[in-house]
């Protein structure tokens, strides 16, 4: 386990109902990260947390895909620039892939994408237990990051990136990302949940 946050994250504009785990509120998407040493075990748990993942018919269709020291220039690159400025900060960079086609009989799976999102956040959160931050980035290059990670574009739908690393400073980041780096709030819950009778 590594050190805490470096200052005490100010989560005010979050308002979660009585009995929801911290660890739900708790995880959030800081730019400023730090660049920390994160140990070949620490990955391995996160990204087996994704592993237990739920799935249309157990396909685990989520395919991650993390830089090492050696290739993190290279998942840099596959980043568009206002991502870049802020992820290169990061440990470790990765893309998230859903394999398109059902193991059993090679059909269309219309719900890898959706399967592949409940991986993430498995990750994410097991990130969170770990003292660390996982940060889902859409900012990437859609049309290179197939070819550049070997991933064959008509097997795996490109879901998005992602940037892992440990809480780091504010002043680290360019405005208007510096007065953004809080925890966000949510739409109320009555908007998002109704009962029908
Ligand atoms: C699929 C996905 C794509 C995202 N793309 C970006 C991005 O390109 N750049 C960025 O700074 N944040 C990105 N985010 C972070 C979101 O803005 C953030 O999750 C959202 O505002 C909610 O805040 P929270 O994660 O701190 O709770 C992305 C998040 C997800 C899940």
């Amino acid at each position: 386990m590594r050190d805490t946050d470096p200052y005490p994250v100010n989560f005010d504009q979050r308002d979660p109902a009585p009995g929801v785990d911290p660890l739900f509120v708790e995880r959030w998407s800081p730019r400023a990260l730090r660049k920390v040493d994160v140990a070949e075990a620490e990955l391995r748990t996160i990204f087996d947390a994704a592993r237990w993942s739920p799935s249309c018919y157990n396909e685990q269709p989520w395919r991650f895909v993390t830089s090492t020291p050696a290739s993190f220039a290279t998942f840099l690159d596959l980043l568009v620039e206002a991502n870049q400025t802020w992820a290169r900060n990061a440990a470790v960079l990765g893309f998230l892939f859903a394999d398109k086609q059902f193991a059993r009989d090679g059909s269309d799976n219309a719900l890898a994408v959706f399967d592949a999102g409940a991986a993430w956040m498995a990750m994410a959160l097991q990130a969170r237990r770990l003292g660390l931050y996982a940060h889902g980035m859409a900012g990437i290059a859609w049309d290179r990051a197939h070819a550049a990670l070997g991933m064959d574009p008509e097997r795996y739908a490109l879901c998005a990136g992602f940037a892992i690393g440990a809480l780091g400073w504010p002043e680290s980041l360019p405005e208007p990302a510096r007065a953004m780096e809080r925890p966000s709030p949510r739409r109320p819950l009555a908007e998002l949940w109704r009962q029908l009778d």
